[in-house]
C-alpha cells in the first residue's frame, strides 16, 4: 500500500510513496488519451520503457520525448523541441504529460505543461533525491536563462507525484549528497528531530531509513506550500542556502557544482554573520558546521571564488525585491526566519563577517 499525503493547495493533489507499483492504481487516468513522456536520456535508459509499459496498462497511448541530461539542457530552446514534440504528437488538453526524471526534468516539464495550449495535466515521477524531497512538491516549474537559474517559470501544480524510494539504488553518489543538501535545509528550517536523526547517521547509514526521511521532508514542504503557495512570506523558508548557493552555481555557470551542494555551503556561508552578531546561536552553527562537514561538503571538489563575488552575485538573486533583499537565517536548528534588510546593509551584514 503506497502512503498517501494530500497536498492542498489551489488545485489538491496527491503524494504516493510507494515501490509496490510504478504507477499506483489509485490514480485515475480515465479522463486522458495520451501520456508523453519526458525525461533525459540516462533516466529513460533505466526506466523509460518499464514506465512506458505500466502507463499502456492503464490505457493510455504513450509517446516519449527524451533531452540529454543536465543543467544545460533546462532552457528554452529544450522547451520550444517539447512544445514542436506535443504538436506533432496531436497532445491536446485531454493528455498528460508525464515527468520522468530528477529536478531538471521535472522543473522543464512542468513548465511546457504550464504553457502548452495555455495548460494541460502533468504527473511527476522524480527519479533522485533532490527532486523527491524538495522540486517535485508545491508547483515551481521553469528554465534557467543567461542571466540566472530558474528566472523564467510559471506555477503549475502537477496532478499526483508518485515516488518510488527504490529508484534511488541506481542513484549515483554525487546526486545523492546532492539531495541530502536539501534534506538538511528541511532539518535547519522546520525539524531539530530530523537534525538529529542527521546527526546519528552516515550518509550511507541513512540509506537504510531513506523512506522515513524523504516523508518528513515532504511533509514540511507540503505544510509550508499549503500555507503559501505563491511563496509570498512562509514559503521564502526554503530558500534557505539559496541566495548564496544560487551564486556560487551562477558563479560556475552551472557546471561544475550541484545544486545541492551550492546549498549546503550556502547554508553554512549565509549563517556565519548571524553567529557572530548573536542572532544564531553559535553552538548550532557549530552543530551545522559538523553535520555538513561530516556528510562530506567541505571535501568536494569546487572552483574558488572570493565571497565579495559571491555576494554580488546574489544581489541578481530574483528573492531581491527592489532596493531590499530577504535571505533565510536560523536562530536555532529547527527554526528558520526570514530577514528582510537593504541591500547596502546586506553587503555589510555579509561580508564583513566572512571575511573575518
Ligand atoms: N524549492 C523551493 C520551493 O519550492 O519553494
Amino acid at each position: 500500500m503506497p502512503q498517501i499525503i494530500n497536498v492542498n493547495t489551489r488545485a489538491p493533489y496527491k503524494i504516493y510513496i510507494t515501490d509496490d507499483e510504478l504507477i499506483p492504481r489509485e490514480i485515475d487516468f480515465s479522463k486522458y488519451t495520451k501520456a508523453a513522456i519526458i525525461s533525459d536520456d540516462n533516466v529513460w535508459a533505466l526506466y523509460g520503457e518499464a514506465v512506458k509499459a505500466s502507463l499502456k496498462k492503464r490505457g493510455l497511448l504513450v509517446n516519449r520525448f527524451v533531452f540529454p541530461h543536465g543543467e544545460a539542457s533546462k532552457n528554452l530552446n529544450t522547451v520550444s523541441r517539447i512544445y514542436e514534440f506535443l504538436d506533432k504528437g496531436g497532445i491536446t488538453r485531454s493528455d498528460l504529460i508525464v515527468a520522468l526524471g530528477g529536478g531538471v526534468t521535472g522543473d522543464i516539464s512542468g513548465f511546457a505543461a504550464s504553457t502548452y495550449l495555455r495548460g494541460i495535466d502533468f504527473l511527476q515521477m522524480p527519479t533522485s533525491l533532490l527532486a523527491m524531497v524538495d522540486s517535485s512538491i508545491g508547483g515551481k516549474t521553469g528554465v534557467d536563462i543567461q542571466s540566472g537559474k530558474n528566472l523564467v517559470g510559471a506555477f503549475k501544480q502537477p496532478i499526483a507525484v508518485i515516488i518510488n524510494p527504490k529508484m534511488l539504488e541506481t542513484l549515483p553518489y554525487s546526486y545523492y549528497i546532492d539531495g541530502l543538501g536539501e534534506i538538511i535545509k528541511y532539518a535547519m528550517i522546520r525539524s531539530a528531530s530530523l537534525f538529529e536523526k542527521l546527526e546519528a547517521h552516515t550518509p550511507s547509514t541513512l540509506r537504510e531509513i531513506l523512506p522515513e526521511i524523504i516523508s518528513e521532508c515532504v511533509n514540511i514542504k507540503r505544510e509550508i506550500v499549503e500555507n503559501d503557495e505563491f511563496e509570498k512570506g512562509e514559503r521564502m523558508l526554503l530558500n534557505f542556502g539559496h541566495t548564496l548557493g544560487h551564486a556560487i552555481e551562477k558563479l560556475c555557470n552551472f557546471t561544475g557544482i550541484s545544486h545541492g551542494v551550492a546549498v549546503a555551503l550556502g547554508m553554512e556561508l549565509i549563517s556565519v554573520a548571524p553567529m557572530f552578531s548573536g542572532e544564531m546561536a553559535a553552538d548550532d552553527f557549530t552543530r551545522l558546521h559538523n553535520l555538513l562537514d561530516k556528510y562530506g561538503y567541505f571535501n568536494i571538489q569546487t572552483p574558488e571564488f572570493d565571497v565579495t563575488e559571491i555576494l554580488k552575485a546574489a544581489l541578481n538573486d530574483k528573492k531581491r525585491r527592489g532596493n531590499d533583499i530577504s535571505i533565510i537565517i536560523c536562530e536555532k536548528i529547527g527554526h528558520g526566519k526570514i530577514k528582510k534588510m537593504p541591500v547596502s546593509e546586506f553587503l555589510n551584514y555579509s561580508n564583513n563577517n566572512l571575511n573575518e
